[in-house]
């Protein structure tokens, strides 16, 4: 199998991670968790969320957590935006990079952010432009790209159509994601053939939920297509609250694994990220569900 000799992961734990967490993390220990990350070799964290806080409690903080963090040389700290307003609140926190989010379909589309795509683009577009003219990088989500949880199944020229608005105003890198980790291999494969058509793999990512515990082999079906940045969430925590039966990002340590065993170099630091994980444990007074999680509790040995 073609594989790649090293790949990217992109941390989205502190965003992603704890945006479905009903119990509110201080901001204290989200600083502390992202100063652990720093620590790991991880490039890239995604590290909150300028959405309206009363769509997202646990985010709300997202300003004094910027501000509080010791920010590494060399790593990416990134956050979502979706609008003018989250913007503002961005970049008074001096975010490296902004992430956009829209869906493939209207139904999660319109629950998510409240609009249509076609009302959806230029918002999108204006905050793009802006933050650009600062001088930031710009990331793009596109949610539900295999399936939704009120339309059903998406067809991969669904997703085209709205990458090809992303990319036309000016977003470098977009990241698929499978919202409710209900994808399966040939799903992904089919969705990459159709992209790859049009678009180089370096300017994509993948997103993996793993409702069904099926990211993982959705992440070595992406490898062939020289797809090298992947999406992952410490402990396997995150979920979005508003796609129903959404549940937790592929665990980053459990991608870990699976990259270290294939001698795929990543820069991070297992035993570290572990300790990372472990602490989340420790705030969330529960078990995380990563398979690395439970081999390093002593439960699979
Ligand atoms: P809206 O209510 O339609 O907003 O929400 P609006 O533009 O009509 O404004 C209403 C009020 O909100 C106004 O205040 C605005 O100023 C204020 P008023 O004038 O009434 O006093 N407002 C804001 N305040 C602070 N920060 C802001 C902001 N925007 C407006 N940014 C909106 C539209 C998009 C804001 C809302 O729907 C929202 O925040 N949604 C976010 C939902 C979310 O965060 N979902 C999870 C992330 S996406 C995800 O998890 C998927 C992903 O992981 C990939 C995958 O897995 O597929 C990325
Ligand atoms: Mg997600």
């Amino acid at each position: 199998m073609k594989q790649p000799n090293a790949v990217q992961l992109k941390e989205v734990g502190p965003r992603d991670g704890l945006q479905n967490e009903k119990a509110i993390i201080t901001t204290e220990n989200k600083i502390e968790l992202i100063n652990r990350l720093s620590d790991t070799g991880l490039d890239y964290i995604e590290v909150s969320s300028f959405v309206h806080p009363k769509w997202i409690p646990q985010l709300a903080d997202a300003v004094d957590v910027l501000k509080g963090i010791d920010r590494k040389p060399g790593i990416t700290y990134a956050a979502l935006v979706p609008n003018l307003k989250g913007l503002e609140r961005a970049l008074d926190a001096d975010i490296d990079e902004v992430s956009v989010f829209m869906s493939a379909s209207e139904g999660h589309n319109k629950e998510n952010i409240n609009k249509t795509i076609a009302e959806t683009f230029p918002v999108l577009r204006e905050v793009v432009q802006a933050a650009r003219a600062a001088g930031k990088t710009v990331r793009g989500y596109i949610s539900t790209v295999v399936a939704c949880p009120y339309d059903g199944y998406t067809e991969p020229s669904q997703v085209k159509y709205v990458a090809d608005h992303l990319f036309d105003m000016g977003v470098q890198e977009i990241s698929l994601g499978d919202t409710i980790g209900v994808a399966v291999p040939t799903q992904v494969e089919r969705l990459l053939d159709e992209l790859l058509k049009h678009y180089k793999p370096e300017h994509l990512a993948m997103h993996f939920h793993d409702t069904h515990g099926t990211a993982i082999s959705n992440i070595v079906a992406s490898l062939p297509y020289g797809i090298t940045r992947f999406d992952s969430a410490i402990g396997g925590l995150g979920g979005c609250p508003y796609a129903k039966g959404a549940s937790g990002n592929v665990a980053t340590e459990d991608v870990l694994y699976l990259f270290d065993t294939m001698g795929i170099e990543t820069g991070v630091d297992m035993q570290k990220l572990l300790h990372a994980s472990q602490f989340m444990e420790q705030q969330m007074k529960r078990p995380l569900t990563s398979k690395q999680m439970a081999v390093f509790r002593g439960e699979q040995l």
